[in-house]
């Protein structure tokens, strides 16, 4: 049995478990348009993490009471499934996939323009399929691509990752161990055009010279993430001719 108090998080030349440097990303790739069912849609592989966000809407509000005559709401659903992580996760709602649904559609909120649609609905559904830390920001990282996916104005894409520490060191992007054992963990989304934090949760303890060093790491690292995104829209809708004549631009 591995005992988790003897596992070293970083090696004694600096990288961690799986061999990334303490700022490093894992690898991500997003993929925009995967669904025909819904009006907009993304998939990511962030590390061993699989995700896919559906978008339906605008669309009615159900239930009716919930409707706003100023704007639109934004509803969103986070779902585990069963078989995402090393244990069966019981199946239905629970308190963290609630609190993830809610600081998802408020973050969501600050660049969807619900303004345009009043009495609306825009329906968020983020399925987990693999699940190896970092759910919230990948699943939020998702979700804004599959929003401007469906057509739904917007002012910018939501890039998000997490901020750590692991054996007293400033880690980005924190894996599976390093959330079990690692001394915090730090959420944060951010909208590039603005500069505004959308989503900012803490756990664990860092000092103040460490939070404001974690919060520029992650920022720094999400507008990285934000020209993943771009490109996988850029992919989806660059039509097919344009994207053959730049390919045999490069290799001339
Ligand atoms: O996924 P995220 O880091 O945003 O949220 P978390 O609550 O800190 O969970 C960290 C990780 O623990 C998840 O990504 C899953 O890999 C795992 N987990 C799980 O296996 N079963 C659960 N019921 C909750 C979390």
């Amino acid at each position: 049995m591995i005992c988790l108090t003897e596992i070293k998080l970083i090696d004694d030349d600096g990288l961690r478990l799986d061999g990334r440097k303490p700022d490093e990303l894992r690898p991500i790739k997003i993929e925009a348009g995967v669904l025909d069912n819904a009006d907009g849609s993304a998939y990511v592989e962030w590390g061993n993490n699989k995700i896919i966000a559906a978008v339906y809407g605008p669309r009615e509000v159900q239930p009716k009471y919930l409707q706003d005559t100023a704007k639109a709401i934004v509803q969103v659903s986070y779902n585990m499934a069963a078989f995402a992580g090393d244990d069966r996760i019981r199946p239905g709602p629970n308190r963290r996939a609630t609190e993830i649904s809610k600081i998802t559609a408020e973050a969501l909120e600050r660049v969807i323009l619900t303004g345009q649609y009043p009495r609306s609905s825009i329906d968020v559904y983020i399925e987990v399929l693999e699940a190896d830390a970092g759910t919230r920001c990948a699943g939020l990282t998702a979700a804004s691509v599959a929003v401007a996916d469906a057509g739904i104005p917007m002012i910018d894409l939501v890039p998000s990752v997490a901020a750590g520490k692991a054996d007293g060191q400033l880690v980005l992007d924190v894996g599976k161990l390093e959330d079990n054992k690692g001394q915090a963990d730090l959420p944060l989304a951010y909208v590039p055009r603005t500069g505004e934090i959308v989503l900012l949760q803490m756990d664990g303890h860092f000092t103040r010279k460490e939070l404001e060093m974690a919060m520029k790491m992650a920022i720094d690292a999400c507008k990285e993430i934000h020209v993943i995104q771009q490109d996988a829209l850029k992919r989806k809708y660059t039509p097919q001719s344009s994207v053959n004549t730049n390919e045999q631009e490069a290799e001339q």
